[in-house]
C-alpha cells in the first residue's frame, strides 16, 4: 500500500492510495470536505458551477461535500488520461462518468474518495464509520436476514465492525450494478454468503442478476482507512 500526498494543479489536496487487488494497484482519491465555516463558503464559491441544479439551493454541507466528490472524481480521471473533467449528476442521484469510463463516489463526515477505470465493468466504493448498536438495532432487520447473519456470525470480526462492512458492501455492489438495473434495490437484493480478513462475497438474488451480465457473485474488498470502513468493488470484463 503506498499514499502519496498528490497536489492538483489550482485545487485542494488530494491523497491518492493505491490498494492491491488481485496484485494490480487500484489508486483511490481521498480528499477533505471543508467543514469550518470561512474555509467552506470559499470552497462552495470557488467551485459552484460543478453544483446541478438541485443542489445549488441545498445547505452548505451537502454542496461541499458534493464539490469534494468531484474534485476526487476529477484526480481519478487524470489518471485515467482524462483531464480537468467534473462528473456530472443524473436526476436519480447516479454520477455521469465519461464514456469508456466505470467510477463512483462516496462522502463520509469530513471525507470524501472516487475511484474510476477504463476497464473495469463494475466499479463501486463507500466510506463508513461504524455504525452505532442503536442504528443498527433499528435497521437489522432490512439489511440481512438468518442465513447472513450466520454469515457474519462465523467471521473473525466483531458484530457492529462486520455489520457496518456489510452495510457498506452492499451499497458498494448498488452503485457498481446501477448503471446496468438503473433502478432502486433494496438491501435483499444481494445476500452475503462470504466473509473473510479482505474480502465480503454478495451473491445477487436471481431476478435482479439476470440483468446484469456475469457474475452474479461480488467479491467486494474491505479494509480500514484511518478512522472510516472503506469497500470496493472493481472487476474487469471477462475475458
Ligand atoms: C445511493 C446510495 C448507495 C448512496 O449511499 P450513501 O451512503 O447515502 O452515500 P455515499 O456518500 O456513500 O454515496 C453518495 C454518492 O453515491 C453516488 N450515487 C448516488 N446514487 C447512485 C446510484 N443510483 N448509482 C450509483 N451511484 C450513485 C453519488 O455520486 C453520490 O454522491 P453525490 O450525490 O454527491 O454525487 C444509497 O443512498 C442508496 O440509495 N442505496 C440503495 C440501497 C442499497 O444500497 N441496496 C443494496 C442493493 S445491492
Amino acid at each position: 500500500m503506498t499514499i502519496t500526498a498528490n497536489n492538483l494543479p489550482g485545487l485542494p489536496p488530494v491523497t491518492r492510495l493505491d490498494w492491491q487487488i488481485a496484485g494490480q494497484p487500484v489508486p483511490l482519491f481521498f480528499a477533505e470536505i471543508p467543514s469550518a465555516e470561512d474555509t467552506r463558503t470559499d470552497y462552495i464559491q470557488q467551485y459552484k458551477a460543478w453544483l446541478p441544479s438541485p443542489l445549488v439551493s441545498a445547505n452548505a454541507s451537502r454542496q461541499a461535500e458534493f464539490i469534494t466528490g468531484r474534485l476526487c472524481s476529477a484526480a481519478a480521471l487524470a489518471v485515467q488520461g482524462i483531464e480537468h473533467h467534473v462528473v456530472g449528476s443524473n436526476t436519480d442521484r447516479s454520477p455521469i462518468w465519461p464514456g469508456g469510463v466505470r467510477g463512483a463516489i462516496s462522502h463520509k463526515n469530513h471525507l470524501a474518495v472516487a475511484v474510476a477505470s477504463n476497464n473495469a465493468q463494475f466499479v463501486g466504493v463507500d466510506l463508513e464509520v461504524e455504525l452505532s448498536a442503536s442504528r443498527i438495532a433499528r435497521i437489522k432487520s432490512k439489511i440481512i436476514d438468518q442465513q447472513e447473519m450466520a454469515v457474519l456470525e462465523a467471521a473473525d470480526i466483531d458484530f457492529v465492525a462486520g455489520f457496518t462492512l456489510v452495510f457498506s458492501a452492499k451499497e458498494t455492489l448498488y452503485k457498481a450494478i446501477y448503471p446496468f438495473v438503473k433502478r432502486y434495490l433494496g438491501f435483499s437484493t444481494s445476500k452475503l454468503t462470504g466473509f473473510t480478513d479482505d474480502t465480503l462475497t454478495l451473491e445477487l438474488r436471481p431476478d435482479i442478476a439476470q440483468f446484469v451480465p456475469h457474475p452474479a457473485s461480488f467479491s467486494i474488498k474491505h479494509r480500514h482507512f484511518r478512522d472510516f470502513r472503506l469497500t470496493l468493488l472493481i472487476s474487469n470484463p471477462p475475458v
